[in-house]
């Protein structure tokens, strides 16, 4: 299984592949410092909400070791390196999510230990959580893949956007979850693989896993979905989210929205793979989803190579919103979401 991100012991490394690099170079790259997780995630050396949670909680853990302060600055460092971690990128709930549940076990934990050892139990309760959190999403990523199996049948061609795979999780993968617990299954079907301007997640990312899988896939460009649906050759689609409010918006990257336009006009359904970490029930709206904006360089470079006149002016919006009247069902760990959404989210 592709090890996104994982704790090694060995040197007290936080170590993942840094994702930026690929598909040229399988480089896998150590992380000592807060620092280094930060600009891993902003850079999207480890990207994908749930991997990105995964890195947060580790982010907390190397902040904990580095902690040279007296006990009574312990809590405004914490809060300090949390919010700067945090703040790196808005959209994935699963960020902000990991950050406040590790912070919570090593609050506790420095609270309960006796004085001089506070600390010392307070990174212990970090890693321990971190750990947890991979775990916990590898498994949940499988549930995912066990309860979206059944709607990919034999003869079909899906379609998915970016990338919602190993790469994206602890392993394994949600949307690509499902598409690997159908293959597990014997499932005989194909995958369209969207290539995801500006970044390229689909190409660079969800090939790679399609390949190493073996699973029958092809590569098309954004552009191409239409047409493909136009002429009957998707018979689902599946995409992962970043933040699902309680009405079930679902914010994913960019480009996701136009496919579930098509999808309805199509009549092909449209599903999204989640886990339970991406929902955020303190929210209704899609409106109320902070879309992160990224600098236009993305888009008029691709990698050296200029793409567009320098001074061009670019609007660059990471993420978009599908409304939950385009989304047949969410498929999460803790079972399939169907419609009404604003009624069955709160029940799961
Ligand atoms: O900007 P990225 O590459 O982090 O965007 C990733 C996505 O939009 C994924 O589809 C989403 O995070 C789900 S990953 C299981």
């Amino acid at each position: 299984m592709i090890k996104t991100i994982v704790y090694n012991s060995v040197g007290n490394t936080v170590d993942y592949i840094d994702q930026t690099l690929l598909p040229e170079k399988e480089v896998v790259a150590s992380a000592v410092r807060i620092e280094e997780i930060a600009e891993a995630i902003l850079h999207l050396r480890v990207r994908g909400a749930p991997a990105i949670g995964i890195a947060g909680a580790y982010g907390i853990y190397l902040a904990i070791d580095k902690f040279s302060g007296t006990e009574d600055t312990f809590f405004d460092y914490l809060d300090e390196r949390s919010s700067y971690l945090n703040a790196t990128r808005p959209t994935a709930v699963n960020l902000s999510w990991a950050i406040k549940r590790t912070k919570k076990v090593v609050l506790a934990s420095f609270t309960d230990a006796e004085p001089g050892k506070r600390v010392e139990s307070a990174k212990q309760a970090a890693l321990r959580e971190a750990n947890a959190i991979l775990l916990e999403d590898i498994e949940m990523c499988r549930k995912i893949g066990a309860y979206g199996a059944q709607f990919v049948k034999d003869g079909d061609s899906w379609l998915t956007h970016c990338n919602a795979g190993a790469f994206a999780t602890g392993g394994y993968g949600t949307a690509l979850g499902v598409f690997r617990a159908a293959f597990e299954a014997g499932r005989k079907f194909h995958v369209y693989v969207d290539e995801t301007r500006p970044l390229l997640q689909g190409a660079r990312l969800t090939a790679w896993e399609m390949l190493e899988e073996k699973i029958p896939a092809t590569l098309i460009c954004d552009n191409m979905a239409a047409s493909l649906m136009a002429s009957g050759k998707i018979q689902g689609i599946v995409v992962g989210a970043d933040r699902i409010t309680k009405e079930g918006y679902v914010a994913n990257k960019i480009g996701t929205y136009s496919i579930a336009v098509l999808a309805k006009y199509h009549k092909v359904p449209f599903y999204v793979a989640a886990p339970v970490s991406t929902f955020d029930l303190t929210i209704s709206k899609g409106s109320e989803i902070v879309i992160e904006e990224r600098k236009p360089e993305e888009i008029i470079y691709a990698g050296k190579t200029l793409l567009a006149p320098k001074n061009m002016k670019v609007y660059n919006p990471a993420f978009d919103v599908t409304p939950p009247e385009l989304i047949t069902a969410i498929i999460t760990n803790a079972g399939v979401i169907n419609q009404p959404f604003s009624e069955n989210i709160k029940k799961i």
